[in-house]
């Protein structure tokens, strides 16, 4: 069943977080949704503008269509993922998104305000939730590349004053993160205080956590041996710091690295170890099962599990 973001964290608020995944090819889907049907988990599907290009809106749409059907058990949101004004207003026009999130947090605070403003009136007019940004994360993903010095934690008192002057469902806030492989280098980990000075001023509002790969080291190392050269130097966000934020109103957790390196992890050693195979649904399958016990137990760890 499609729901909106919002009807997903009305649920969730405090007690659990939704797991939001960056999909771009068929195997990913089939393993998400697989997951969500067997762990009676809500899940939040979503694409970036990058992963639309890519497979092409239609493509994804209808793979995204297809898994519901063949998964009917299943409680789930489409998001789109960090859009700018012509995805967003493309993706209402072509329909299948129940969320999106306006982008703008790169621009000084009363342009980001303008701009999520008009993408809430238009998607508010259709039924489909907005998550909006304060703060600026580092990293890259997708096409999206931000240099460490361009990078701030949100304000708490910036971030009531952004909530009720756009209208947004939902706010991504920076508090440490980024995207990425290469989140922390030493011991530094989420900024708890200032997310418990947000959820104070804004108590019950949803709040989303970017860059929430945890970079498992194991799938690192495993990498490495079978050819990847991934840097061993910095870690991703630790479970229990998420597991921390969840009661401080942090309702959406989105992941995209992990499952990339999932990806990586299989086709690499599928590779090594096969060195006379050619038939891609050999590491397909693999990857599809992998990728399923990845997400049971994320659902898990995020508390949803049997919540849909
Ligand atoms: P990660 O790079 O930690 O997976 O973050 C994903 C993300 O924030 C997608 O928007
Ligand atoms: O959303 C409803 C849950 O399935 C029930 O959660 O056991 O914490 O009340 P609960
Ligand atoms: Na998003
Ligand atoms: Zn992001």
């Amino acid at each position: 069943m499609l729901l909106t973001t919002k009807e997903l964290f009305e649920t969730c608020y405090g007690r659990y977080a939704v797991a939001a995944v960056n999909v771009f090819f068929m195997e990913e889907i089939h393993a998400l949704f697989s997951a969500a049907q067997k762990a009676q988990a809500p899940f939040i599907l979503q694409t970036t503008p990058f992963a639309r290009e890519y497979a092409h809106p239609t493509m994804l749409l209808k793979m995204i269509e297809a898994a519901a059907e063949i998964y009917p058990n299943t409680v789930y949101a489409v998001h789109m993922d960090h859009g700018t004004e012509t995805h967003i207003l493309n993706a209402l026009q072509t329909g299948g998104y129940s969320s999106v999130m306006i982008d703008a947090s790169h621009d000084p605070f009363p342009t980001n305000v303008a701009r999520t403003q008009l993408i809430v009136k238009k998607a508010h007019a259709l039924g489909i939730s907005v998550e909006a940004e304060l703060g600026v994360l580092t990293g890259v993903e997708d096409d999206l590349v931000v240099d460490k010095t361009q990078s701030f934690y949100t304000d708490p008192d910036q971030a009531v004053e952004f909530v009720s002057a756009t209208g947004c469902d939902s706010l991504a806030i920076a508090i440490g993160t980024s995207h990425g492989a290469y989140k922390f280098s030493g011991a530094q980990g989420l900024q708890m205080d200032i997310l418990q000075e947000i959820q104070n001023r804004l108590p019950g509002f949803p709040l989303v956590l970017h860059g929430g790969s945890n970079v498992n080291p194991e799938v690192i190392r495993r990498i490495n041996a079978a050819g990847g050269c991934l840097r061993t130097d910095s870690t991703g966000v630790q479970q229990h710091e998420i597991q921390a934020a969840i009661p401080l109103g942090i309702c959406k957790v989105n992941i995209a690295t992990d499952t990339r390196l999932l990806w990586t992890m299989v086709t690499r050693e599928f590779f090594r170890d096969q060195p006379e195979e050619f038939a891609p649904t050999t590491p397909g399958k693999n990857l599809m099962k992998t990728y399923e016990s990845f997400m049971i137990d994320k659902f898990q760890r995020l508390g949803s599990t049997g919540r849909s």
